[in-house]
């Protein structure tokens, strides 16, 4: 989609479609009060009479209003002003995007923006409602192909903006790629989201963008740098397991960078502890981490921000057979440490932790995994937050941060070393779960074995990335997050 500014009066500019928000109890916003004059008070006379809905994130299409250009209004409600926030407003752009991707309008033109915002200023909203119509614009298609009576999606939006806001697109053209691309791989099926396609897409970047460059480790390669733990969790598989290091340099060479790494298990049956049949379809999201590492990899090349950035995605599928790894087995990881595996299904935590001591030959200034780690994440905080773990904690406080700017939210669990112990294993340094306390933290405190010494967080993105239910599909997210995480960086 095409973002343009557009400063043509309201009620002047010939558009498709003039999109403007309402509140249930307040005056409203300059270009929809400029609507209003112009057809004599009839805006006004159809929020009173309740035919324009401003129930927030309700919305109303208006056709043909006397003094308009516009073809058609859409007016998006915004609910009650003393409830009104961020987070609010970042929904009554979603639902506005919602809207033009469901109807006919394949242009349009956006005043929401001017709505004024506690806490915010106008390039954060103006940012924030393209990427949110970027986000909502996505539909998959790639292996169910639009009927002929689909709506069509948006082609290009205009925003009530001057010139000066140019830098608030460009960064929102980057940031909805990011989203978009971490949508798609989360969607696309785990026959073709395997982890050579997710080296694919990683070598698309490479090819496309200015200051990437790529390397992909294969298995033998891996087997030279004694990864046996990721080795182990793709041997059950025919599809082989991958290494995939990408770097980004938008700063000079010497300069540290920030190294982010996914969990790319492109399905995850859970091997030979054999997850359950119903809803195992969902484990295609598996690389979810892996999915917005890309997409906050593709967002920081596509805005060529001024920093350093290395992604390294773990990609290997969880599957059983005869050659797969077994409940019992004692790995040696690339660090050395010797992991009993008790659970087959915890396999994130066993691809992450090769990745995470390999990435620190990059010396970091920032080390963060992003993972759908456990469903204990999900019991956690629900599809609202990604669990935040940290034991530095300007880090954290920095990630969740970002994440309340791009209303892409974390919150922190703790990662004392009192739960530690819940990982003790009678036969190798450690075991691979630990028990039914806490299972998000003991994840957690398992890669904190492999992180010694690092500026390390861990994000578990198993609640936030996906809405669960089969029919509705990838988020996106963290990417939010992450992209903000990096534009704070530069
Ligand atoms: N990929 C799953 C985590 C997951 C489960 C994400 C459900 C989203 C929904 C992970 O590999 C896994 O299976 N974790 C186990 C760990 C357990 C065996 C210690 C889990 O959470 O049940
Ligand atoms: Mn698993
Ligand atoms: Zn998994």
């Amino acid at each position: 989609m095409k973002f343009t500014l557009d400063t043509t009066l309201a009620t002047g500019l010939e558009t498709a479609c003039l999109v403007i928000g309402a509140f249930e109890d307040a005056p409203l916003h300059a270009s929809a009060e400029l609507v209003d004059q112009a057809c004599a008070g009839e805006l006004q006379e159809l929020i009173k009479s309740g035919d324009v809905s401003t129930d927030w994130k309700g919305t109303t299409l208006l056709h043909g209003l006397n003094g308009v250009n516009a073809k058609r209004i859409l007016v998006v409600g915004c609910g009650e002003i003393e409830k009104f926030n961020k987070v609010r407003y970042d929904s009554v752009c979603l639902s506005a995007g919602a809207f033009l991707r469901e109807h006919a309008t394949t242009s349009a033109h956006i005043c929401l923006h001017e709505i004024e915002v506690n806490q915010t200023t106008d390039y954060w909203r103006l940012r924030q409602t393209a990427v949110n119509l970027g986000r909502a614009n996505y539909r998959y298609t790639a292996t169910k192909k639009p009927k002929d009576h689909d709506n069509p999606p948006l082609l290009s939006a205009s925003f009530n903006a001057g010139p000066d806001m140019q830098t608030a697109l460009d960064e929102a053209t980057g940031i909805a790629k990011g989203y978009i691309r971490s949508k798609e791989l989360g969607n696309l099926p785990p026959n073709i989201c395997n982890p050579a396609f997710l080296a694919e897409t990683a070598q698309e970047f490479a090819d496309s963008y200015k200051n990437v460059s790529l390397e992909i480790l294969d298995e033998d390669q891996m087997a030279e740098l004694k990864m046996s733990a990721l080795l182990a969790v793709g041997r059950g598989s025919e599809y082989g397991s991958r290494l995939i290091v990408l770097k980004y340099q938008g700063k000079d060479e010497d300069s540290r960078p920030v190294v982010i790494v996914g969990k790319g298990i492109t399905f995850d049956s859970g091997g030979l502890s054999l997850k359950p049949g119903p809803n195992m379809e969902q484990m295609k999201f598996d690389m979810g981490g892996a999915a917005s590492v890309l997409g906050a990899f593709e967002a920081c090349a596509d805005m060529q921000l001024p920093i350093n950035l290395i992604c390294i995605i773990a990609a290997a599928e969880n599957m059983p057979d005869g050659n797969a790894y077994r409940p019992g087995d004692v790995l040696t990881s690339m660090s050395g440490k010797t992991i009993e595996v008790l659970n087959t299904d915890a396999e994130g935590r066993l691809v992450l932790c090769d990745a995470l001591t390999y990435s620190q030959r990059f010396n970091p200034t920032a080390l963060i995994d992003v993972a759908t780690l456990t469903g204990a994440a999900v019991v956690a905080l629900g599809h609202h937050a990604s669990v935040i773990m940290s034991k530095h904690d300007d880090l954290a406080e920095e990630i969740i941060a970002a994440g309340d700017t791009a209303v892409d939210r974390g919150w922190r669990l703790p990662i004392w070393d009192d739960y530690q112990s819940q990982l003790k294993s009678t036969f190798a340094d450690m075991k691979n779960v630990g028990g039914m306390a806490a299972g998000s933290i003991t994840a957690g405190c398992f890669l904190s074995r492999f992180t010694e010494g690092q500026r390390w967080a861990h994000i578990d993105c198993a609640g936030s990335t996906w809405i669960w239910g089969g029919a509705k599909g990838s988020t996106g997210r963290p990417v939010g997050m992450l992209t903000q995480f990096l534009i704070n960086q530069a």
